[in-house]
């Protein structure tokens, strides 16, 4: 089984711990909107909303080709910097109530992904658009377990904010989660509309499961699901550090524990754990034996890896950009900028003939 591959496999590294870092204390600011010809998407909407332009002249702006060719239809208008500061206030009133160190940012991050991560390039079903996960049968896939939080969570969001779509909501508070908790810019277009009923969800089994019971099925399962997205390894290991950010729940997925110190901080520090901490099969959880799935645990026992996890540094080729992460946290943040901006725009017709990501 994998939990034997990794028992005998000796992953025996100095172990350094880095100082939890918060949203307030991290040391990189939030990069600028790029100047560049190629703007992003992000930032013409940033500038033109501070410059007050007509909410039309945005619009087109956003479906615009680099020669100024209008490529599309006008997007809704929405003011994502208005979207934005009310979507932070929700997470810092929960987060109060909470008192306990976690947050809602983690579980923004994971709704988004779920709603997109339905996609199959093959038949271009599935996908974030519809935001179909708020009815069955999306809503009740064990995958989808304890999302409906982070649904619940969104409504006053929604409701302050009536022009924008769920499928837009859902997928930006991932964007704003990962870059409040001090993670780059995610290039972001609107445009997804919402649909009234589950009827076009695909079939469940389109989400990864963290364990297949050996490491080649496990390794074999991350591939066929990535790749059906249409992404590759590199990318797969790069969205995969979303798991610096956030937990899991025992009344979720029935696994437990952060992968990091610093759950609300987005950086590198899932990859440089990976290389550097001995990672055994947890045994006991609060000096009693644990008896949920196989998972790994640190040398405190107060970190996890799932096997899915594992198998990033047991695959020659996932471990190859592991390493690199872990070495290079600016690389993890460019690419996973990239990948996660790929991620949430899977599928959804933004109506013009070139994916509006592809612009730069
Ligand atoms: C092989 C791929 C993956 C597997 C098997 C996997 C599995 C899981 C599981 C089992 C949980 C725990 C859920 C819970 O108990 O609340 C989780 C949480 C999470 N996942 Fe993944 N995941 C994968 C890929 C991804 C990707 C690609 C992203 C984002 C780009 C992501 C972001 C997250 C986040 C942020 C959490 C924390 C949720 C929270 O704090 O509530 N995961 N994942």
């Amino acid at each position: 089984s994998l939990a034997v591959a990794c028992r005998e496999k000796i992953f025996d590294f100095n172990i350094k711990k880095l100082p939890i870092k918060t949203r307030h204390q991290h040391p990189r600011p939030l990069p600028h909107p790029p100047s560049s010809a190629k703007i992003m998407l992000h930032s013409v909407r940033y500038t033109a909303t501070k410059l007050a332009v007509p909410a039309t002249a945005v619009s087109l702006a956003l479906y615009a080709s680099s020669s100024n060719e209008v490529l599309a239809k006008e997007a809704p208008a929405v003011d994502l910097e208005k979207v934005r500061d009310t979507i932070v206030s929700v997470m810092e009133e929960d987060a109060e109530k909470r008192g306990d160190g976690t947050s809602l940012a983690g579980t923004f991050i994971r709704l988004a992904w779920h709603c997109s991560g339905t996609y199959s390039k093959a038949d271009g079903t599935g996908g974030s658009n519809g935001a179909r996960m708020r009815f069955d049968p999306e809503a009740k896939w064990g995958a989808n377990a304890g999302l409906g939080v982070a649904r619940s969570a969104l409504e006053p969001v929604k409701a302050k904010h009536p022009d924008m779509s769920y499928a837009d909501l859902y997928t930006y508070a991932g964007v704003v989660a990962v870059e409040e908790s001090g993670g780059p810019k995610i290039p972001f277009g609107l445009g997804r509309e919402d649909m009234s009923s589950g009827e076009t969800s695909p079939p469940d089994g389109r989400l990864p499961d963290a364990d297949k019971g050996s490491r080649p099925s496990t390794v074999q399962h991350i591939r066929d699901i990535f790749y059906r997205m249409g992404f590759t390894d590199r990318e797969i290991v790069a969205l995969s550090g979303a798991h610096a950010m956030g937990r899991c729940h025992t009344d979720r997925s029935g696994y437990w524990g952060p992968w990091t110190f610093a759950e609300n901080t987005f950086s590198n520090e899932y990859f440089r754990l990976l290389v550097e901490e001995r990672w055994s099969p947890k045994a006991t959880h609060n000096g009693k034996p644990w008896t949920g799935p196989d998972q790994f645990e640190d040398s405190t026992g107060k970190l996890m890896m799932l096997p899915s996890d594992i198998a990033l540094i047991l695959d020659p080729e996932f471990k190859k950009y592991v390493e690199m992460y872990a070495k290079n946290e600016d690389l993890f943040f460019t690419d996973f900028a990239k990948a996660f901006s790929k991620l949430l725009a899977l599928g959804v017709p933004f109506a013009a003939t070139k994916a509006w990501y592809q612009f730069w």
